[in-house]
């Protein structure tokens, strides 16, 4: 049973004024009316099973990611962007592709930046950053496209560990660089940062979070920072997971530096640290694989079945009626941490 987390006041709701990426910076309000209007806010897509890493703790299921094979029930991208049309018709605003492996491996990325951008829709791609070139970056500016970024070590023996690459590390700071170049963490009137880094919490990177931390503070890059989703490798509980409780002496010790070196405020711990909320669980969100399935989130906690058999928007109906999320927490973490008796109360940290 999750054990809701209690907010003590309204303002504990609110972002403060964390540094967001263009298409993840929505307001407590816009997640309110499109929850009143029964709009669809965001959406993740996945648009290939492909991947050139092997990451140790990767939560895509299925192929083992060297493989170039196609899944056999994957869906093709005609039905991918019927699946996007539906989705820009319940109002969403930000589509995220977030694998299923590594987007970068899809011939067809820019058609599909194109088709969302051209919908009005902010696109945001997570990716290694193996495989940014030039050409890559021009392609991001022309769709308006904010990126988040695989660093999950500063040392680069560390990061080539743990995605099972010896040549990972050189090739993404060579993408972060043309990024940075191409001015993707600047600020302007409309938004605070296109950039973002994603770095899982575990064992291994656990003593240099705060490193990674302050290297986005400085480069005004969104962290997305948190532990395992308890999905794929890392479903069941592992020997390089850190505890909730763990995760927010961590994130405790985060919010600290944050507000005396940065100035940066906010109350938040969960689930990511540096007081970022999640855009996607059960608020206004839907997930589609590459399989097909619809779910809330990548966490899977709820599963609306496939678009073969069912509508975006019949999913989307479903998914309202039991998801609210309005904590902006992470249900599945909360859930995953109840199963494995490791929950613990914020007021007990
Ligand atoms: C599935 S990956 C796809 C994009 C790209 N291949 C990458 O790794 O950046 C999307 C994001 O999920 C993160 N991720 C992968 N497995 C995870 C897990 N078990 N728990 C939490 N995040 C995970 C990755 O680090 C990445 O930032
Ligand atoms: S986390 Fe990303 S880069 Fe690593 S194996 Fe999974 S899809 Fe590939
Ligand atoms: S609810 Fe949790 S697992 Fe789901 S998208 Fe948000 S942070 Fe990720």
């Amino acid at each position: 049973m999750i054990k809701a987390i209690k907010m003590e006041n309204k303002e504990r709701q609110t972002f403060g004024n964390v540094p967001l990426v263009r298409g993840w910076d929505f307001k407590p309000s816009d997640y309110a009316d499109a929850w009143k209007n029964g709009t669809l806010l965001t959406a993740q897509i996945e648009n290939t099973n492909i991947c050139n890493c092997d990451c140790e703790y990767c939560f895509r299921g299925g192929n083992p990611p060297d493989k170039d094979a196609r899944f056999g029930n994957e869906i093709t991208k005609e039905q991918l962007l019927q699946a996007i049309d539906e989705m820009s018709n319940l109002g969403v605003r930000t589509i995220n592709i977030i694998g299923a492996g590594e987007p970068l491996m899809d011939k067809g990325l820019e058609g599909l930046l194109a088709h969302i951008s051209e919908l009005g829709i902010i696109p945001i791609l997570a990716t290694n950053g193996s495989r940014i070139t030039p050409d890559l970056v021009k392609a991001f500016e022309k769709y308006q496209t904010s990126v988040i970024l695989k660093l999950n070590s500063l040392n680069p023996e560390l990061q080539n560990k743990l995605v099972r690459r010896s040549w990972f590390a050189e090739k993404r700071d060579y993408g972060l660089r043309l990024l940075l170049e191409a001015g993707f963490n600047q600020p302007n009137e409309n938004y605070r940062t296109r950039l973002g880094i994603n770095s899982i919490v575990f064992q291994e990177n656990k003593g240099e979070i705060l490193d990674i931390l302050s290297f986005c503070r400085d480069n005004n890059m969104m962290p997305v920072m948190s532990t395992f989703i308890p999905a794929g490798r890392t479903k069941e509980r592992t020997d390089q997971e850190v505890s909730m409780g763990e995760f927010l002496e961590i994130s405790k010790r985060a919010r600290k530096m944050d507000r005396e070196k940065y100035g940066i405020e906010y109350d938040k711990l969960l689930p990511y640290l540096g007081g970022v909320p999640c855009t996607q669980c059960g608020k206004s969100s839907i997930y589609l694989t590459i399989s097909g399935d619809i779910f809330d989130c990548p966490g899977q906690l709820h599963s609306y079945g496939n678009i073969k058999d069912t509508s975006i928007t019949e999913a989307f109906k479903q998914n309202k009626s039991v998801n609210g999320n309005s904590e902006f927490s992470c249900p599945p973490r909360l859930d995953y941490w109840n199963r494995t008796h490791q929950f613990v109360q914020l007021e007990n940290i």
